[in-house]
């Protein structure tokens, strides 16, 4: 009798660290979400759905999550969104598509977006992002898409970007990016269109000397 009620009530304990860290899980990723939304105009009410009450941000729309309920999408692009980009989207661990193109992002990328290990795509094009390249992106190892294009960035792009591997795209023209361009490992790939319209790059990528 003695030892079923301890049974019991450990089975119960454990039952409810488990809810509580299901819980954590959840509340952190739509917490990360809703400090975004937060930092964001939003004039067209896109982000109205975003509701951080709801056990988790699975059913926000523009949000898709994997089975595990962890946010494998953000799909706002073309969403007349202002603002700025917050190192809260680093919590999305799983996250594998970033998608903000064709917005009015303002502001610098933050470094911390390159604690998202699991991305295959992030797309920035398109905005008005200031400042320069992290070079923490180069901790992107699954990073397939990188268009940063159509942006105000500036300084020069990391020679540490050439590492990653699974790199299929870049894009970084229209900016006011300098110096010399890389060329070496997956940069040897890329055309130098991911390049143009930068006027102080230089190297053999954009042919100009530097
Ligand atoms: C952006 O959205 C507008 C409507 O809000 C649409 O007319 C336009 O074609 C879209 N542009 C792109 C590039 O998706
Ligand atoms: C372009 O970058 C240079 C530094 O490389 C900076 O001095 C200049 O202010 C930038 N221009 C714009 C329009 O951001």
């Amino acid at each position: 009798m003695r030892r079923r009620s301890v049974g019991a009530v450990l089975l119960v304990t454990l039952v409810v660290v488990a809810l509580l860290f299901e819980n954590g899980k959840a509340n952190r990723e739509g917490e990360a979400l809703a400090a975004f939304k937060e930092a964001l105009v939003d004039p067209n009410g896109v982000l109205d759905s975003w509701d951080p009450s709801l056990v988790n941000p699975c059913t926000w729309f523009r949000v898709t999550c994997n089975s595990d309920d962890f946010v494998m999408r953000i799909d706002l692009e073309n969403a007349s969104l202002r603002g700025r980009l917050v190192p809260h989207l680093a919590s999305l661990r799983h996250l594998q598509y970033l998608e903000l193109n064709n917005n009015l992002l303002s502001g610098s990328i933050p470094r911390e977006l390159g604690e998202l290990k699991e991305l295959i795509s992030l797309d920035l094009y398109d905005n008005y992002l200031t400042g320069t390249i992290p070079d923490t992106l180069s901790e992107l190892n699954s990073l397939r898409f990188l268009r940063l294009n159509s942006n105000l960035l500036s300084g020069s792009i990391p020679e540490s970007l050439t590492c990653l591997s699974n790199l299929k795209v870049i894009d970084f023209s229209d900016n006011n990016l300098s110096g010399r361009v890389p060329s070496d490992g997956s940069f040897a790939r890329m055309s130098s269109k991911s390049f143009q319209r930068n006027s102080g790059l230089c190297g053999p990528s954009v042919g100009r000397e530097c």
